[in-house]
Formats: structure tokens, sequence, C-alpha cells
């Protein structure tokens, strides 16, 4: 339990791209600047998380414990991926590799965002392997967003009424199905 209070929310952002224009990235930036003043959203990048190897478990890189540590101390998490070659980015499935075997994940309520409307056979296969995981997918505060073909950064879309409205709905689904599930 990591509120400080009743109405606090600490989320983890986790973005599938290592891309330094990536629309997925830049969505969780807006996002964060989105947020209420009572949710906290953290982004933490994956690109320091070395490949997985189940050999080094037991002693695991210091990255993978920071982020196993920050995984513990959210309250939700939300993963935003780009599709390749219909499938999630091996940035992720690697980084999600690492946390199959601990607790950290378990019933972690999840929102998902896809940055891609045809990016569908990635948002598929990424669901299999978070409910797999024992996470919790909330339905509601899934969102797909017209970013890919666009010229949004973050602030254009902060800026954008529509798309910032789809998100700023979705993270309140999150942190209502957050607030029912404790
Ligand atoms: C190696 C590679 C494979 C891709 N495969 C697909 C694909 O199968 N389906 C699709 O819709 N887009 C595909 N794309 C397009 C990306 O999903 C798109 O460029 C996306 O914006 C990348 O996310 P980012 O902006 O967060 O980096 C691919 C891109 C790359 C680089």
């Amino acid at each position: 339990m990591t509120r400080n209070h009743v109405n606090h929310f600490r989320l983890l952002a986790l973005s599938g791209s290592l891309r330094a224009a990536s629309f997925n990235t830049a969505a969780l930036h807006a996002l964060a600047q989105l947020a209420p003043d009572n949710v906290n959203v953290l982004i933490s990048g994956l690109g320091d998380i070395p490949l997985f190897n189940p050999d080094l478990e037991n002693s695991a890189p210091s990255s993978v414990i920071a982020l196993k540590e920050k995984l513990r101390a959210c309250d939700g998490l939300i993963i935003a991926s780009p599709e390749y070659a219909h499938g999630m980015t091996g940035v992720l499935k690697n980084a999600l590799d690492w946390l199959v075997s601990g607790d950290e994940f378990v019933d972690k309520p999840i929102m998902l965002i896809n940055t891609s409307p045809r990016a569908t056979h990635a948002q598929a296969s990424l669901k299999e392997v978070l409910i797999t995981m024992s996470g919790k997918l909330i339905e509601n505060a899934q969102v797909t967003i017209p970013l890919l073909g666009s010229q949004l950064d973050c602030q254009g879309i902060v800026a954008h009424v529509d798309i910032s409205q789809q998100l700023k709905t979705s993270l309140n689904e999150l942190c209502e199905a957050i607030t029912q599930l404790k």
C-alpha cells in the first residue's frame, strides 16, 4: 500500500520504445502533465535493462532491482508500446520477462495506451502476456489514440482537446479501479 492518503495515486509508466521522438513515450509524458495533483505518474525508462537471463535472477542487475522496487511501490501500471512485426517490442517483453517470477507484478492494476489504431496484434499479445503474469487489466482504462502519422509531440498531445481528454478519462478509470480494488 503506497498511497500517502486515501486519494493519492502513484503510477509507474513504461514505454516499449527507446526512440527519442517516440509517440508512446510522448503519450506517457503528456499523461504525466495531464494528471491531477493527486496522481503521480513516474515514467521509468527501459533502456538500461539488460537482456533477461534466468541464471541471473538471484543476482539481478541494479537496473532490474530498481525497476522491481518502483513496481512494488506503485498503485498501478501504465504501459504504452509500439507494434513491431505484429508483436510488442523486444524492449518491453525483455523487461516483462524479468518481472515474471517476482511478486511485484501480481494483481497490479494496468492501463494500456495504444498510439496506433492499426496495431491490434501487439496489443492482443501484450494483454495475453500481462494476464498470464497475473496483472489486472482494467478494461475501461484501455485507450487507443491516433498518434502514428500525426505531428504531435508531448505538448501537442496535451493541447489536443480530444486526445488529452481520452487520456484523462482512461487515467481516471484506472484510479477508480485502484480505489475499488483496495
Ligand atoms: C521494426 C519495426 C517494425 C514495425 N512493425 C509494425 C507492425 O507490425 N505494425 C504496425 O502497425 N506498425 C509497425 N511499425 C511501426 C511502429 O509501430 C510505429 O513506427 C510506432 O510509431 C513506433 O512507436 P514509437 O513512435 O513509440 O517509437 C514498425 C516499426 C518498426 C521500427
